[in-house]
């Protein structure tokens, strides 16, 4: 990546008021070009996405602008056709979401936050549960159950999630509000760098939301760069540094509340409007 493109990225809205030391660092997460097909359909045509360290970059777009498909590319889930992805600046090229996690990068998608039957310190630790110290873990494989509940006590509490008392509880008698909590405590309670979330808000509630968007602000004022895919512009305006907006396909500009209001970057959204005039 040259720095004219790094520039550019940040250009357009331009850089946050107060924040600019944060855009003179090296992206944390940085892709060029990338592309994906789906037989016919074009997916990602040649994308550009900087997110750097400390910063909330919302991604908005109409439905099927490519939103789910570039996290899906970012993370692991999906193996782009071609285009690159460095991490602190080393190129990656990860296989699968578990690649991208253990590099530091937790998702939360759109379609599976939480597993509902399983209670939430089994949901916190899903796919890195901890074993006994000793031969009780390593050779019996036996879970250190009473470790993970504490630990996810602890998690949930670090985050102000007041109202979830019992870490045995199962998820599916949390609330929407609660169960998303959930699964954002999971993508913050290990040591991420990265926490990418795919519509947290659809389908919450007013209080609901709220709070899910103070966990947002808390883990990026904790230091971690955090990726909100979101429709809610009025959400997006609110916890968002930076604004990257997709459509069909493709990136649109980046914009920053700032700069333009919610009307301009729909305009720039669907099309009326280019990122330049909107503002
Ligand atoms: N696995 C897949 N197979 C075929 N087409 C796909 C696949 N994944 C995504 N697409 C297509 O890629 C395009 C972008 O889809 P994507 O899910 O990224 O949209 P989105 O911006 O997240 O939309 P939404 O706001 O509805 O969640 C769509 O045309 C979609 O049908
Ligand atoms: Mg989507």
């Amino acid at each position: 990546m040259t720095t004219s493109e790094s520039e550019l990225d940040v250009a357009y809205g331009g850089v946050p008021a107060g924040k600019e030391s944060i855009y003179s660092q090296q992206p944390v997460l940085s892709a060029r070009k990338l592309v994906i097909t789906f037989g016919r359909v074009v997916g990602l045509d040649g994308v550009d996405v900087d997110l750097y360290p400390g910063e909330i970059l919302a991604v908005i777009g109409d439905n099927g602008a490519g939103k789910s498909t570039l996290i899906k590319c970012l993370t692991g889930a999906y193996v782009p056709d071609s285009g690159t992805i460095t991490l602190n600046g080393a190129p990656v090229s990860f296989k699968k979401p578990q690649d991208a996690r253990e590099a530091g990068i937790e998702t939360v998608y759109q379609q599976l936050a939480v597993i509902p039957a399983l209670d939430i310190a089994s949901n916190l630790y899903l796919a890195r549960e901890d074993r006994r110290p000793g031969p009780l873990g390593s050779v019996l494989r036996m879970l250190d159950k009473k470790g993970m509940e504490q630990r996810a006590g602890k998690a949930v509490q670090g985050l102000g999630i007041q109202t979830i008392q019992n870490m045995t509880q199962a998820v599916e008698t949390l609330s929407g509000g609660q169960r998303q909590a959930v699964a954002v405590a999971r993508a913050a309670a290990f040591g991420s760098k990265v926490v990418v979330l795919d519509e947290p808000t659809a389908a919450l509630g007013v209080k609901e939301s709220a709070a899910v968007l103070d966990m947002i602000k808390q883990l990026r004022d904790k230091g971690l760069s955090i990726i909100f895919i979101s429709h809610n512009m009025p959400h997006v305006w609110e916890v968002a540094d930076r604004i990257h907006i997709q459509r069909l396909g493709g990136r649109a500009g980046v914009i920053t509340p700032q700069t333009h209001d919610m009307g301009a970057g729909v305009a720039i959204m669907t099309g009326a409007k280019k990122v330049g005039e909107a503002a």
